[in-house]
């Protein structure tokens, strides 16, 4: 089983859109999706209500998503672990105890635009617009991660 986790920063508006797009991708396949904060505002908490209203636009539920920290034993746990932005990726390898643990680090752009490094734009206090973006980046990126698997 290939097992993949979805990291931001809060776990309520990026990551569980992501996870939520991913896994309904990957149904039928022996694939884990999950998703994880860095910081620890969020925990418990349901995804915002413009990630889960724009998930709802098209045809997904993660309403019964609920906030998690990332903690190192993460690392153990998950093969792949895509992370939103730099500041994610900053906060993803302090965690991390290896080269191993580092090597599973993506951004999750890269597998649209390779070695770009390019940010998944935080919409926490943007407008509803950004989440319609959002929303088409992580599916573009989803779809190459489904793909390959
Ligand atoms: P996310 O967005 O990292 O995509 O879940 C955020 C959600 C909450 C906060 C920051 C970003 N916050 O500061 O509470």
């Amino acid at each position: 089983m290939t097992k993949i986790l979805m990291v931001c920063l809060g776990n309520i508006c990026r990551s569980p859109l992501a996870e939520g797009i991913l896994r309904s991708k990957v149904e039928g396949k022996s694939v884990l999706v999950d998703s994880a904060g860095t910081g620890n505002y969020h925990v418990g908490d349901p995804p915002d209500r413009r990630s889960i209203e724009i998930a709802k636009k098209y045809g997904l539920d993660i309403s019964n998503l609920r906030g998690r920290q990332f903690t190192a034993t993460d690392f153990d746990t998950f093969d792949l672990i895509y992370i939103m932005d730099e500041s994610n990726y900053t906060n993803v390898l302090r965690l991390a105890r290896t080269e191993e643990d580092k090597a599973k680090v993506r951004f999750i752009l890269d597998e649209v635009y390779p070695g770009q490094k390019f940010n998944v734009p935080d919409p926490y206090h943007s407008e509803m617009h950004a989440f319609e973006s959002l929303f088409r980046m992580l599916d573009e990126a989803c779809n190459l991660i489904a793909s390959k698997l």
